[in-house]
């Protein structure tokens, strides 16, 4: 067991990346360029695995904090999806578009609710973005108050919580089991991305190229 895991090689790379499925999908590329993973893929309650040979260490943490250690430094290269960035805006080098995660971000609700048309004096959005919404809506000179939830935000609308949400539309099919609709779309093309800290690309710029370029072609590979 180490001690203090921040104690580490200055030529360690350290790669935050969001639990789940984009965690998965970027381990498949990794192991295919020769990155151990094994570790990293049954953590258990750790929450810092190694590659030891490549001398790379993963961190798995929620989705939106994955900007935030790649911002700090703490973390050199993270892998999250666009709408999580969007919603961040931190200043972070975007490398490559992984291509995989991909989604929309869409504002839904009742086919009637597309915007002025409510009963309330002000337009309610329930959504896990609220500074995307914030500009969405403050660029059209729509006041609205937002609603900010963590997770089943189509459940909003339903319950009367809100009149409308913004959140990532993948296959519909949220939508439609709970008998919503699309009524704009925000944004699309969200996919995920590889972002680096700005300081580690300038002081490890050997290393993280050699995994973004290494991804790249695998993704080229796969095509
Ligand atoms: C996301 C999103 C929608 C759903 C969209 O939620 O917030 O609820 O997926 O996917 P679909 O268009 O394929 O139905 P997620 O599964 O991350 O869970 P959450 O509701 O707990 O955030």
């Amino acid at each position: 067991m180490r001690g203090h895991e921040s104690m580490t090689d200055p030529r360690t790379l350290t790669i935050a990346l969001a639990k789940g499925r984009l965690a998965d999908q970027t381990f498949d590329l990794l192991e295919r360029m020769g990155v151990d993973c094994a570790e990293a893929r049954s953590p258990g309650r750790q929450l810092v695995l190694w590659d030891r040979a490549n001398d790379i260490r993963f961190v798995l943490v929620k989705p939106s904090d994955v900007p935030t250690y790649v911002a700090h430094g703490v973390a050199d290269l993270g892998v999250v999806g666009k709408d999580t960035l969007l919603e961040a805006g931190l200043p972070l080098y975007e490398l490559l578009d992984l291509g995989f995660g991909r989604c929309r971000l869409c504002v839904a609700g009742y086919a009637e609710a597309s915007g002025g048309s409510v009963s309330h004096a002000t337009f309610r959005v329930a959504t896990k973005f609220p500074n995307i919404a914030r500009r969405w809506w403050g660029e059209k000179g729509v006041p609205i108050e937002i609603i900010e939830l963590h997770g089943s935000v189509e459940l909003g609308p339903v319950i009367g919580l809100s009149d409308v949400i913004l959140d990532i539309v993948e296959t519909g099919s949220t939508l439609v089991a709970n008998g919503l609709t699309i009524l704009d779309e925000v944004a699309g093309g969200i996919t995920a991305r590889l972002v680096c800290n700005r300081v580690s690309l300038k002081m490890k710029r050997e290393r993280v190229l050699w995994i973004a370029d290494g991804l790249a072609a695998q993704l080229k590979e796969k095509r």
